[in-house]
This record gives structure tokens, sequence and C-alpha cells, in this order.
């Protein structure tokens, strides 16, 4: 594993779960109406190589509310543009101050390629198809909100999952708590290889399987563009897949829905089932605000001295 600075995150996987009940209980410490300064004097950049609309909003609102100077550097209108490598950018940050690097990347391991190389947090905003550990922490947090124990929860991932960093550290985070995972796609978008991902992961090529007595339901955001590439019909993807009001009665009525955003009403699921009552999405986006006021805290703020 990377030898990286003290307070990086760079995947769920490599956690204890002791470690990560820590950040969900730093997390609910954080409010984001009554920040405390806990960053103050501290600069944290955002580097991000991928578009982000949640992630990158949100680490920069944790991070200005607790007293940090952000600074944004996108692959587009810098340097990188120029052809400056990633390790290079990680210099030029650090030598400008930076006290933190939240990175977002195409490339998997890519987050853990500059944690080996500098001195300062590196925080992994999502790495290729490898791991988003911040989302699997807001969605832990969500669940926490909404649930009594991780124990025993009966989660089904519908969509997506090769290509998805979400899915990956949510299975990681949720087996290491105790709850019992079911994904669910078709072969081309779910490799019988998934099953081995954390013990006791079930797969299901049947979405009524999935969402059966389900406690939680976290749907992928479908990518038309891979879709094609594997030659999956986009309607028989929708009539197998698609989350609707009569597929969730199958799941426990106090069920919740959940996803990572951005959704494609029509889609993934139906406008009627984001905008239900069981739809905990735009919860899960108001959540990654404490989430990132916690890994930033713990990064480089008082809380994680
Ligand atoms: N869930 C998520 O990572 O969304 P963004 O791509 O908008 O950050």
């Amino acid at each position: 594993m990377t030898k990286a600075a003290r307070g990086s995150l760079l995947s769920i996987e490599h956690l204890q779960a002791s470690e990560i009940l820590a950040l969900l209980k730093l997390t609910r410490r954080m409010n984001p109406l009554k920040p405390r300064p806990l960053l103050r004097g501290k600069r944290v950049v955002l580097l991000f190589y991928e578009p982000s609309t949640r992630t990158r909003t949100s680490f920069e609102i944790a991070a200005k509310s607790m007293g940090a100077i952000t600074t944004l550097v996108q692959s587009s209108g810098s340097s990188i543009e120029k052809g400056e490598s990633l390790l290079d950018t990680g210099y030029t940050l650090r030598a400008v101050g930076a006290d933190a690097i939240v990175i977002r990347h195409p490339n998997a391991g890519a987050p853990h390629l500059m944690a080996a190389h500098l001195d300062v947090p590196v925080i992994n905003a999502g790495d290729g198809m490898h791991e988003h550990p911040s989302q699997a922490l807001l969605d832990a947090y969500t669940i926490q909100r909404h649930k009594k124990s991780f124990k025993g929860l009966q989660v089904a991932i519908v969509g997506d999952i090769l290509h998805s960093r979400v899915a990956r550290s949510a299975v990681h985070l949720l087996t290491k708590l105790g709850a019992k995972m079911i994904l669910c796609g078709p072969p081309e978008l779910l490799p019988e290889v998934a099953a081995s991902l954390a013990p006791g992961v079930r797969l299901t090529r049947h979405l009524e399987d999935a969402v059966r007595g389900a406690d939680v339901i976290m749907l992928l955001r479908v990518q038309r563009e891979r879709l094609a590439g594997l030659k999956i019909k986009l309607q028989d993807y929708i009539d197998r897949y698609q989350m609707t009001a009569t597929r969730l009665k199958l799941a426990k009525r106090d069920a919740i829905v959940m996803h990572p955003g951005p959704i494609i009403r029509g889609l993934e699921l139906t406008g009627e089932i984001a905008d239900s009552e069981q739809s905990k999405i735009v919860q899960e986006v108001s959540n990654g605000v404490p989430t990132r006021m916690a890994i930033l805290a713990r990064a480089v703020g008082k809380a994680g001295k």
C-alpha cells in the first residue's frame, strides 16, 4: 500500500472498520450551518482532471466554511494542457503552499502516486474505475440517518457496477460494517468476478431479486457511451433494470433509494422514484458537505491532530 501523509484518504478498501466509524462520528459532529474554523489559514487545492459538480462544490464549501483558502485547478485552462505531468503538477501545487490536495483523475491509482511523492495529505475525489471514498462515506452517513444499524442491512446496488468507482467503494465500506450486499446488472456491466470484491457479496441478473426485501437500493448512472460500446440496447436496460414504483414495492416498506448522481430520469429510474419520499438522492448531496468537512478536518484541521 502507498505510504501517504497522515490524513490522506486514498481508498476505503484499506481502511479498518474502526477508521470508517471514526470518520462517520466526526461527520456527525460537523455542522455546516455553524462550522468551526478548524482549517483557518490552511490552503486546500482542488485538482480536478474530470468534470464534477457535487464532489467539487461540497469539498470547496466544506473547506471554505472551516476557514481554509481553496484554489481550483482543472485540466482545462491550466498547465496540464501544456503537458505537465501529474507529479510535476503535484510538486508545483506543494511549492505554492498547498496543505492538502483533493484530486479527481481518470486513471486508477493517480491519487496514490501523488500521495507517495508528496508530504501533504492527498484526498481521492474519484480515480478512474477504482474508488470514490468520500462518496462511500457520505452514503454511509446518509444510511445511518435512516437505519438503526449497518449489521444485517440488505443493500442492493443496481446498474453499471463494472465501471463504477462508487459501487466499489460502497461495497468495501458496507461489507466492513456488516451489511449484506447484492449486486445487480447484466453480465456486460456486472462480471462474475465482482462477487470477489468483498466477502459475502451476491450477484443477480434480475432486478426483482435484488430489490425484494431490500433496506437500501443504490442505483448507478447509466453511461450511454459505454452501453453503445458493449452493444447493450438502452431500451432493454430500461425494461429490465429501471427502478419504477411497481418494482420498489418489492423492497421493505421503509426502504430508501439512493443514487450518487448525476441521475438520468427515465433511464435508471423514473422521475416519480427520484422525487418520491423514499428517495434520499438530494440528502446524499447535502450530506456531502459535513462528510467532506470531516475528511478535511481529519487531514489538516485541528480534529486530525
Ligand atoms: N457523485 C459524484 O461524484 O458526482 P460529481 O461527479 O458531480 O462530483
